[in-house]
C-alpha cells in the first residue's frame, strides 16, 4: 500500500515570491528521486491552492486544502467550500486539525459535517484525531480517540469510508519536540484498526490509511512511522523545508 507523506504548510508562504521559491525547491528535490512507494501531498494556504496545482506540471505531488466549509455554496462570508477546491483539482483536505479545534472551536460535529461534504464532492478527507497531554496523563487516550472517530465519522457510509485517511496527531506532539514512543503510536494504530474492523468489517479496516503526525523529522521518521507500522506521516514545520520533507519521504519510501 502506498504511503502518504503529507505536508501541512499552515499559514506560511506569505508572498508570491516565497511560494514560487518553495515550489521550485520542492520540484528540484523530487527530481531524480525514485519515490515509488509513496505519494507526496502538499497542503498550502487556500490562497495558493491554484498555483500549487498549475505549477505542478509533472504531477510530483497531490494537492490538499487545510480546511473547507461544509456547505457547497451560499452566504457564508469568508468560507471556501469543498466543492470549490475540488473543482480546481484539489484531491485531499485536512479536517479537524487540533489547531482548528483549539483556535476555531471546531467540534466533532463540525468535523462530521466537513468530512461528509468533502466525501460528497470526491475529496479524500484527512481526519485528525488525538489526545491532549492532560488526557494522556489521565489515561483517557483510548476514550478520546474512540469518541472523536465515532462522532466525526458517524455519517460516513461503508462505500466511502476507505476514502477517509486518519491522522493520529497527539495534540502535545504538534509544534513541540515531544513525541510518543513507537509502542504508544502502535497502540493507537491497533485501536483505530479495531474500531474500523468492528464498524465496517476487517477487509475495510485493512484498507484504511492511518498516518502519524506531530514533530516528524527525518531523524524521527523511523520511530514515528516505520516502526509502529503507520501508513505515512502528516508533517508541519519540516514540510516548509523541501529538502527535509523529501528526505522524510525517501526514508519512508525505502523502508
Ligand atoms: P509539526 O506539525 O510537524 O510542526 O509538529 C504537525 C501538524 O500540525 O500536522
Amino acid at each position: 500500500m502506498n504511503k502518504l507523506i503529507v505536508g501541512n504548510l499552515k499559514m506560511n508562504l506569505i508572498t508570491a515570491a516565497e511560494r514560487d521559491r518553495y515550489l521550485e525547491s520542492v520540484k528540484k528535490e523530487v527530481k531524480g528521486k525514485e519515490l515509488t512507494n509513496c505519494e507526496l501531498v502538499l497542503c498550502p494556504p487556500s490562497l495558493h491552492l491554484q498555483s500549487f496545482i498549475s505549477e505542478n506540471e509533472n504531477k510530483e505531488f497531490a494537492v490538499g486544502a487545510q480546511n473547507v466549509f461544509w456547505e457547497d455554496r451560499g452566504s457564508f462570508t469568508g468560507e471556501v467550500s469543498a466543492l470549490m477546491v475540488k473543482n480546481i483539482g484539489v484531491e485531499y483536505v485536512i479536517i479537524g486539525h487540533s489547531e482548528r479545534r483549539r483556535y476555531f472551536n471546531e467540534t466533532d460535529d463540525v468535523v462530521r459535517m466537513k468530512i461528509n461534504s468533502a466525501l460528497n464532492v470526491g475529496l479524500s478527507p484527512i481526519c485528525c484525531v488525538g489526545e491532549t497531554l492532560e488526557e494522556r496523563q489521565n489515561g483517557k487516550t483510548t476514550e478520546v480517540i474512540m469518541n472523536q472517530i465515532h462522532a466525526g465519522l458517524a455519517d460516513v457510509p461503508v462505500s466511502k469510508i476507505t476514502s477517509v485517511v486518519i491522522a493520529y496527531e497527539p495534540v502535545w506532539a504538534v509544534g513541540s519536540d515531544a513525541v510518543p514512543t513507537s509502542d504508544e503510536i502502535m497502540e493507537v494504530r491497533i485501536l483505530l484498526k479495531k474500531i474500523f474492523a468492528d464498524t465496517f468489517g476487517l477487509p475495510v479496516a485493512e484498507k484504511m490509511k492511518i498516518l502519524y503526525g506531530g514533530s516528524v523529522k527525518a531523524a524521527t521518521a523511523k520511530q514515528l512511522c516505520i516502526d509502529p507500522g503507520m501508513d505515512g506521516v502528516l508533517v508541519g514545520r519540516e514540510s516548509l523545508i523541501p529538502m527535509e520533507f523529501v528526505k522524510i519521504a525517501e526514508i519512508i519510501d525505502n523502508a
